[in-house]
């Protein structure tokens, strides 16, 4: 049965207007909060004062970010006496390169931060990966804060610690898991992001919804506007998705398990963004929109989605503006075995078998290891046809 869109005040909406969503990753004694709401960044001085009372602190951005929320982030920690130092790194995914890691690390210990110190990541995935991965390891471990500024890093590469620079072997391939004291997701800050970035993220919403909450998807259906105007329905957007990545964060911090399923959709992802060659033809939200269609559409094919309900998935990410067709992507992508090869290079991969995560229903995904390379193969050149 399909469940009941709802429209109007959202379920984890705060108490009081005003009032941020709190999300605690219970993780033991490496437990901590994600606050979500507009205009929290002014918050995140007393927050961090309260965690590191006599801390310097050391905000590591972009210099796009820089120039948009740096001042904000920079006033709220002066304001309760923090001191603070900048490292500033060129934008986009390129910086998340050994040399860039390099320059992190150097300049923090040019900023003289100690063990006691703090580090306040302030960007995207690109800088949380990175500073995230540079905390991890300077002066052997140093604490901080997550400071999410793109929709994509508040719902996904902000929680859960995992953390990275990327190799010549390929993406994230080098990194830790280093889990935040805290995360301050300040959802006013999105109104700076650029239309084609929201959408991109918007892809990671719809899949928590995919592959857990029928009920979350549906009402994704019927408040998808308010989510892109912002407001009330962004935030609980943010929050719902936070708090299913969360839970299964909780369940399988170092993916042995259940943490695959966040995996939707990427397999087939990363191999159409390693296609293109990791750049701005596609983001790569785009690609995991494209990538949750196939891996729905391979699901009827395989006898365990009904059709309708593919259509359904398809339906929602293109009315959000988000590519569901290979031919949509800018300059094609490469033939049947090429995309299998680059599949079969992704982490996913184990001994050779190829791990998919597959859906029942909206709402129900599952891990399906082991699949027929065969039956895929067929699938992805009937795809590749219809073009
Ligand atoms: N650690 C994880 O669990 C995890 C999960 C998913 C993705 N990732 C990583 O995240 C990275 C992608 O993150 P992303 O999509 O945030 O990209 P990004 O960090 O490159 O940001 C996208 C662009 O938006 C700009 N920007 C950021 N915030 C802005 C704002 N508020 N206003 C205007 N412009 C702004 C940035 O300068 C950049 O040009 C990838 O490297 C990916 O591997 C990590
Ligand atoms: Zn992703």
């Amino acid at each position: 049965m399909m469940p009941r869109a709802t429209k109007g005040p959202a379920p984890t909406a705060p108490l009081r207007p005003g009032d941020p969503a709190v999300v605690n990753v219970a993780l033991g004694e490496r437990a901590y909060d994600i606050v979500i709401g507009r205009d929290q960044i002014a918050t995140l001085g007393t927050r961090a004062s309260a965690l590191k009372p006599n801390a310097k602190a050391a905000i590591v951005t972009d210099d796009t970010v820089a120039g948009l929320h740096l001042d904000a982030a920079e006033a709220a920690l002066a304001a309760v006496g923090l001191t603070t130092s900048r490292v500033v790194v060129g934008a986009g995914e390129s910086t998340k390169s050994f040399a860039g890691f390099e320059r992190v690390c150097e300049a923090l210990l040019a900023a003289r931060v100690e063990r006691g110190d703090l580090v306040v990541a302030l960007g995207g995935g690109v800088v949380g990966d990175l500073t995230g991965f540079a905390a991890a390891v300077v002066r052997r471990g140093i604490d901080y804060i997550q400071v999410p500024t793109t929709l994509l890093a508040q719902v996904d590469s902000s929680v859960g610690g995992k953390t990275a620079i990327n190799s010549r072997h390929g993406k994230n391939l080098v990194g830790a898991f280093y889990q935040p004291i805290l995360v301050v997701a300040d959802t006013a800050v999105l109104d700076t992001l650029p239309q084609r970035q929201f959408r991109a993220g918007y892809a990671e919403v719809v899949k928590y919804g995919l592959l857990g909450d029928a009920g979350f998807f549906a009402w994704l259906e019927a408040n998808v506007k308010d989510v892109f105007a912002g407001g009330a329905a962004r935030d609980h957007a943010i929050a719902t998705s936070c708090r299913m990545k969360t839970a299964i964060v909780v369940r399988d911090e170092r993916e042995t398990g259940d943490r695959a399923l966040l995996n939707l959709g990427h397999t087939f992802g990363h191999a159409l963004e390693a296609a293109a060659g990791f750049s701005d033809r596609l983001l790569h939200g785009e690609a995991v929109a494209l990538g949750m269609v196939l891996a729905a559409e391979f699901s009827v094919r395989l006898g365990v989605l009904a059709p309708d309900q593919a259509a359904r998935a398809m339906h929602h990410l293109t009315g959000a503006g988000l590519p569901v067709r290979l031919a949509e992507v800018t300059g094609g992508v490469p033939n049947a075995d090429r995309l299998m090869e680059l599949m079969a290079q992704d982490k996913k991969v184990k001994r050779g078998k190829l791990t998919f995560v597959l859906l029942r229903d909206i709402g129900a995904a599952y891990i399906a290891a082991d699949m027929d390379p065969a039956r895929l193969r067929a699938f992805l050149v009937e795809k590749l046809g219809e073009q």
